[in-house]
């Protein structure tokens, strides 16, 4: 077992009465000039965003807006929200939407605590030292960004998706009310639970093995997000699937199911290139490449595929490990097939990808073959090439 740090110090506020403290929470944790930054339509069709600025004049917190975050969120709209920010005075952020809206609202947060340009964070030029405090409002259960350290951007200029990961800008409070869901297209939820999915296997597959108490949260975590996927298929208002997911999505990426456990976030890398070159959903990505790294890397450790089948997909035992660890990725694989999600890049973009767009990807995600991905197994720029060719 590895030595770890647990923590977790978001306040989460769960359950259909939760946007009711969306204004006392903001002034318990210090906000007295807040920008609320959204992304499209969504929370204004749904009057999530009227709701929460009718709070806040109701409790005489001063705010200012800032919609149009879009998915795989840009770099620019995070320096205009910078500036706005310091022209405004602004002390507080509130994030009110999805990991978009909430990784561009950590981007600001560490711009505005910081004199030289956030990009460095992200390209390893500085360290933050602090961070504007943040609470959340979450509308789409996926990315998990609500209760992670990390904060993922994507910079117009050279089309570079990169994240940065620190204490700092762990999110004060998270209100999550899993009614507010029931708007998602059916897309959009699937790449959510994929993408909840991913974040626990990303740490399952690890080089550590004799860790049945992460091991089993992990397994229970899994089965429940997929059972909870098949019964959102049948009926988007069931309300206790809907809750299953979207408390999944945190308890996904605050680093619970994989204490202990070194992670291994080669899917998530290799998956980055994608939806930086060709803005793709980012969970929809992650399945089309995943069935493809599993093949690549499973020799490293075959039990561990094998009890991933047994435990999770719910594959019978045999005498054949490799059989069995074959038999447990296909499931996965049929289970996307099941909830409309891709299982290759072709799926996912509708067309062909070529081998100058594979080059560059493994180019970007290997720094140009300067560093390599992975623990489970270490992957180089070849491997890169690799799993992106066995997934075309
Ligand atoms: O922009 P609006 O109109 O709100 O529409 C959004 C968006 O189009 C829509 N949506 C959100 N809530 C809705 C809704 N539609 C109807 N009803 C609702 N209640 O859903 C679409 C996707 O939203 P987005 O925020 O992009 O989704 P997600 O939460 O999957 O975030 C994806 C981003 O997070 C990053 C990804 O790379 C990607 O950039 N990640 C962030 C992580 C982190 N910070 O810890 C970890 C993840 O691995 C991931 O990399
Ligand atoms: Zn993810």
């Amino acid at each position: 077992m590895q030595d770890f740090v647990y923590y977790t110090p978001t306040e989460v506020v769960f359950g259909k009465e939760s946007e009711s403290q969306i204004a006392a929470l903001v002034k318990k944790h210090g906000g007295s000039k807040v920008l609320v930054h959204y992304g499209g339509q969504s929370a204004i069709r749904s009057g999530l965003l009227a709701k929460v600025e009718s709070q806040l004049k109701e409790q005489g917190i001063e705010y200012i807006c800032l919609g149009g975050v879009v998915p795989n969120p840009r770099l620019s709209l995070v320096k205009e929200g910078i500036a706005l920010c310091q022209r405004e005075a602004v002390d507080f952020i509130l994030a009110v939407g999805g990991g978009s809206v909430i990784d561009s609202s950590k981007a600001i947060a560490y711009g505005l605590c910081y004199d030289g340009d956030v990009w460095d964070f992200f390209c390893g030029k500085a360290v933050a030292k602090a961070a504007m405090p943040i609470g959340v409002v979450l509308t789409i259960p996926a990315a998990g960004s609500e209760m992670s350290d990390s904060c993922v951007i994507t910079n117009e200029d050279g089309d570079i998706k990169r994240g940065y990961s620190s204490n700092v800008i762990r999110c004060k409070f998270a209100v999550m009310n899993p009614e507010r869901t029931y708007t998602l297209p059916a897309y959009q939820t699937a790449c959510g639970a994929v993408d909840i999915m991913m974040h626990t296997m990303e740490r399952y597959f690890s080089p550590d093995t004799d860790m049945p108490l992460t091991d089993a949260l992990a397994e229970g975590l899994l089965r429940v997000v997929k059972d909870s996927a098949y019964r959102l298929l049948a009926d988007p208002q069931d309300y206790n699937a809907r809750a299953q997911i979207m408390w999944a999505s945190s308890l996904a990426h605050n680093d619970l199911t994989g204490c202990g456990m070194k992670s291994d976030f080669a899917t998530h890398k290799l998956e980055h290139e994608l939806s930086a070159l060709f803005d793709v959903a980012h969970g929809a990505g992650l399945a089309a490449v995943w069935g493809s790294w599993a093949r690549y890397v499973m020799d490293a450790n075959i039990s561990r595929f094998e009890q991933f089948a047994v435990n999770v997909m719910g594959v019978s035992p045999s005498d054949d490990p490799r059989a069995t660890a074959i038999a447990g990725i296909e499931a996965m694989e049929a289970f996307y097939r099941d909830i409309d999600m891709p299982v290759s890049i072709k799926e996912l973009l509708g067309r062909e990808v070529s081998d100058d767009e594979i080059s560059l990807m493994a180019d970007k995600c290997s720094r140009d073959g300067s560093m390599i991905i992975g623990s489970f197994k270490k992957l180089d720029r070849q491997d890169m090439v690799n799993i992106y060719l066995a997934a075309k």
